[in-house]
C-alpha cells in the first residue's frame, strides 16, 4: 500500500494532502511540513479514556484550591479546580513564568507538591527568579530541559499534586519522531501530558508562547484539549498585566485579573478603576468616564475622543482604538441627524485609555458624550457618569447591571449619573448617599439638558 502523505502548516495546524508554498488557511509562507498520516492516526488512537456510568459519578461539589492570589482565583472562577488542565498563553516576557512561580510558591506553602518543568531556563535562572519572588521550598521540584520521557518518569517517581509546563513548545517527544515545536508535536505532547495528569490526579498548568502576530499560532490549536485557557496580556513597556479567561469549563469567561509587575513579582491590583483612570485635577473636553462591566465587576474606564477639522473632508478620518468602528460611525450619524452637528467636516478619533476594549453597547451614550464634548470643546462635568445604549432613532435604551455600575461610580466619588429613562427608578437599590440621577429618554434630551 502506498504511504499516505499529509502536509501540515506549523503556524496554524492546517492539514492537507498537497504541499503549498503559502498556507491556504493562514497565508503564512513556507510553513508546510510533511507529517506521517498513519502516525497521526495512531496518536489519536492511543489516548483512551474509559466510559463510566453517569450514576457512578460522585456529585460532590468540586473543592477548589483557593490560592489567595485573588486576581488569579477570580479568573479561574474562584480558585483552581483539582485535576484540571489550564493553558496559559501570552507573549514572551509578559510574566507567565513569574506568575506560575508565584503560584507554585503559594501551593507549596499549602503542602502541595509541585513539579516545575522548564525547557527555557536553567535551574540557576529559575532559582534566581524564585529568590526574587521570595519563593523557596523543598516541595517544589525542578526539571529542566528534559524530554517527555523524563517528565513521565519524574511524575511516576515524585507523584506531584501540581505540574507546571514552561513551556509546551520546549518539550520534545521521543528523539526525532516529530519536528520539535510543530503543531503536531505540540498536540501530541499535550495529549500525553493530559492523559498522564488525569490518570495521576495532577492539576496541570501549561504555558504556551504566543507570537506577536499570532492569534492562530500553535497554542490556539490546543484550546479544545484543555479545561481552561487563560491569556496573560500587557504592554511590556507598561507594568500593567491583565489575565483573562478565553475558555473555562468551570467558570465565567468575562472575568479579568489585574496585576502590576514590580521588581519583586506580580502584585494583584484590587482597585482597578484607579488604574484605568488617569489621575488629573480637571477633565479635558473629549473625555467621558464610563463604568464598564468586566465579569461581575464594574470598572471605571476612560473614553477619549478627538474631533478636529479635517483636511480630507468630505472623506474625513474615522479612527477607533479599543472601540468598534462601525459603532462609532453609527453614533456619529445619529449625532448628525438628531443634534444637527455637522461631523462630516471633522476627523474623529476615539480611544479607550489603558489599552482595553469596550464592547458593551451600554457605553454608547458615554462615547457620544465624549464625541460631542470634543466637538464643542466643552468638558463633560467632572462628577458625572453617563450610562446608556443608544438606538438608531437616538433613543436611550436600558442596560444590564445599571445598579452595579452606579455603585462603582459612587465608590469612586461620583455624585451625578445619567441613566436610561426606563431605569430612572433604581434609587431604592443604591446606598443612601447624596447623589442625583438624571434619567434621559433620548440623545436629544441628553444633549439639551446635560451638555448645554
Ligand atoms: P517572565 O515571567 O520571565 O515572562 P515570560 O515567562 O512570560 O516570558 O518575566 C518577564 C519579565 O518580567 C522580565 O523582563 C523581568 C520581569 N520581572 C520583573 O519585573 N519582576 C520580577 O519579580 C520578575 C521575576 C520578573
Ligand atoms: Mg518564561
Amino acid at each position: 500500500m502506498k504511504k499516505k502523505i499529509l502536509f501540515e502548516c506549523i503556524e496554524c495546524g492546517y492539514q492537507g494532502p498537497k504541499y503549498f508554498g503559502k498556507c491556504p488557511q493562514c497565508d503564512a509562507w513556507n510553513t508546510m511540513t510533511e507529517v506521517d498520516a498513519e502516525k497521526e492516526k495512531q496518536d489519536i488512537d492511543s489516548v483512551r479514556i474509559k466510559p463510566v456510568k453517569l450514576s457512578d459519578i460522585d456529585n460532590l461539589e468540586i473543592k477548589r484550591e483557593i490560592t489567595g492570589l485573588q486576581e488569579f482565583d477570580r479568573v479561574l472562577g474562584g480558585g483552581i479546580v483539582p485535576d484540571s488542565i489550564i493553558l496559559i498563553g501570552g507573549e514572551p516576557g509578559v510574566g507567565k513564568s513569574t506568575l506560575l512561580m508565584e503560584v507554585s510558591g503559594i501551593l507549596s506553602k499549602k503542602n502541595k507538591k509541585v513539579l516545575y518543568y522548564s525547557g527555557e531556563e536553567s535551574a540557576v535562572q529559575i532559582k534566581l527568579r524564585a529568590n526574587r519572588l521570595g519563593v523557596d521550598s523543598e516541595d517544589i521540584l525542578l526539571l529542566t530541559m528534559g524530554s517527555l520521557e523524563d517528565l513521565k518518569s519524574a511524575i511516576t517517581e515524585y507523584k506531584p499534586d501540581y505540574l507546571i509546563i514552561d513551556s509546551i513548545q520546549t518539550i520534545n517527544a521521543k528523539k526525532g519522531s516529530m519536528l520539535p515545536g510543530s503543531v503536531s508535536a505540540m498536540r501530541f505532547v499535550t495529549g500525553e501530558i493530559i492523559e498522564l495528569a488525569k490518570r495521576n490526579h495532577i492539576t496541570g498548568f501549561i504555558i504556551g508562547h504566543i507570537t506577536k502576530e499570532g492569534h492562530i499560532a500553535g497554542p490556539k490549536t490546543l484550546e479544545h484539549m484543555v479545561d481552561a485557557v487563560l491569556y496573560f496580556q500587557g504592554e511590556i513597556k507598561s507594568d500593567l498585566r491583565i489575565l483573562r479567561a478565553e475558555k473555562n469549563r468551570f467558570g465565567a469567561v468575562d472575568e479579568i485579573g489585574i496585576f502590576q509587575m514590580t521588581k519583586d513579582g506580580l502584585k494583584p491590583i484590587s482597585d482597578p478603576s484607579l488604574v484605568f483612570l488617569q489621575q488629573r485635577e480637571t477633565i479635558e473636553p473629549g473625555i467621558a468616564l464610563f463604568p464598564a462591566m468586566s465579569g461581575m465587576r464594574a470598572i471605571l474606564i476612560e473614553i477619549q475622543s478627538l474631533v478636529t477639522e479635517s483636511p480630507f473632508a468630505p472623506n474625513p478620518r474615522r479612527i477607533c482604538v479599543g472601540f468598534d468602528s462601525y459603532r462609532m460611525s453609527m453614533l456619529i450619524s445619529i449625532i448628525e441627524k438628531k443634534l444637527k452637528l455637522p461631523f462630516y467636516k471633522s476627523d474623529v478619533f476615539l480611544n479607550i485609555a489603558g489599552g482595553i476594549t469596550l464592547k458593551e453597547p451600554a457605553g454608547d451614550l458615554s462615547a457620544a458624550a465624549a464625541l460631542i464634548s470634543s466637538y464643542k470643546n466643552k468638558a463633560v462635568p467632572q462628577d458625572l457618569l453617563i450610562i446608556g445604549e443608544v438606538g438608531l432613532t437616538g433613543e436611550v435604551r436600558p442596560v444590564s447591571f445599571v445598579e452595579l455600575r452606579v455603585k462603582e461610580g459612587i465608590r469612586q466619588g461620583f455624585s451625578k449619573f445619567v441613566v436610561p429613562a426606563a431605569q430612572g427608578n433604581i434609587g431604592a437599590a443604591l446606598p443612601s448617599v447624596d447623589i442625583s440621577l438624571f434619567p434621559v429618554e433620548n440623545l436629544y434630551e441628553f444633549y439639551k439638558n446635560i451638555t448645554s
